[in-house]
């Protein structure tokens, strides 16, 4: 499949330039297909048969191994949630912390993460890593690790700026359990889960999937008690509700995900080519480059897939006026900065529309 061909699966295209997969990817044909089919199916055999129950098992099992293979885990260590935010409450209730534990985290953390680390009675300790080199980050983080901290909680890539956080380091160095918000990694470059204990994915943002879509990646489902059950949690229940969990973590699925999210799902993971990650760097760097050459750009280069800069009037109304000229980005709150974010389907004309859709 060549950039053009490429381009020419995503309708939304043909219109703007856009530069929001941060918030919600662009959705392809196949994936807006897909979803129809499967939504005609469950109508004309009708939800609840038994030929329909094997076919959503199936669905389910397949999403599961396309997203584990996409970051180098075993289907079986895989949850499919809704969301990032999902997979962070399921870590942070599952480790039960309580007041008088620590969690570590950073000072760019996106509310999917943050508000379930306000609720767990944990204190939070905040490294500062907004805007500070890379290189620091590790070393910031590492200097808030005590002997309470139970759990480090933070982005591999920040929403704010794109920076990659040194995630494998910190489990190394502390070998305390690390949960990874990956909903800015996951789909936007190469991702192998490696050494974290808890690696989230969201599916409506780089994946280019449908919403509300999720997995979580977790090294061992025992790590964690099951603090919010769906029906998936159980292989057998009594009852009084004592229940046999089931194996591996597919007792932590949140729920009954409707077949047609999960067929686009399907569909925008089996869209994304090979030189999907390649591609996206290269126009980050463009983005970044063209940018700088008349604003200031938060960050460094040869991070993630997100480019913020400074426009020269109030951000909100810079994307507003934008968003007019045809052109989607996101401003982001109390920083102001705007966020454009760079996928493999970006070219270098959405980039110029960016830059003189902000000079006008
Ligand atoms: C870093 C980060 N974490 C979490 C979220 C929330 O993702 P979800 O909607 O999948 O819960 C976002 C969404 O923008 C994000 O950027």
């Amino acid at each position: 499949m060549t950039h053009e061909e490429a381009r020419g699966l995503f309708p939304v295209l043909e219109r703007y330039a856009y530069l929001n997969a941060g918030t919600l990817g662009p959705l392809a044909r196949p994936t807006l297909d897909a979803m129809d089919e499967r939504a005609r199916y469950d109508q004309e055999q009708g939800r609840g048969g038994r030929a329909w129950f094997e076919s959503m098992l199936e669905l389910r099992t397949r999403v599961r191994q396309k997203v584990a293979s996409l970051i180098s885990a075993a289907p079986e260590s895989l949850a499919l949630t809704s969301s990032t935010t999902d997979g962070c409450n399921i870590v942070v209730a599952g480790l039960g912390l309580r007041p008088g534990d620590e969690v570590v985290t950073t000072n760019s953390e996106h509310p999917g993460l943050l508000l379930p680390l306000a609720v767990s009675g944990a204190t939070v300790r905040v490294a500062d890593v907004a805007n500070r080199p890379v290189a620091e980050a590790g070393e910031r983080i590492m200097s808030l690790v005590g002997p309470k901290t139970k759990l480090l909680a933070l982005s591999h890539v920040l929403w704010t700026t794109g920076q990659v956080m040194p995630v494998q380091q910190l489990k190394r160095e502390t070998r305390l359990p690390v949960l990874v918000d990956g909903a800015q990694s996951v789909g936007a470059m190469p991702v192998d889960v490696g050494e974290a204990d808890y690696y989230t994915v969201s599916g409506q943002k780089w994946l280019c999937g449908p919403e509300p879509l999720g997995a979580l990646y977790m090294r061992d489902p025992e790590s964690l008690r099951v603090a919010f059950p769906s029906y998936w949690a159980q292989a057998g229940i009594e009852p009084d509700g004592t229940f046999v969990p089931r194996d591996n973590a597919e007792r932590f699925d949140t729920g009954w995900i409707a077949t047609p999210m999960l067929a686009g799902w399907e569909a925008a993971l089996d869209v994304r080519p090979d030189w999907s990650f390649e591609r996206a760097a290269e126009i980050t760097e463009h983005c970044r480059r063209t940018l700088a050459g008349s604003f200031e750009v938060a960050g460094e280069p040869g991070q993630g897939t997100l480019v913020s800069f400074v426009p020269r009037g109030d951000p909100a109304e810079t994307a507003a006026e934008l968003y007019a000229s045809g052109v989607v980005v996101r401003d982001l709150p109390g920083t102001g900065w705007v966020r454009a974010s760079c996928g493999w389907w970006t070219n270098e004309d959405d980039i110029e529309r960016l830059v003189v859709g902000i000079r006008a």
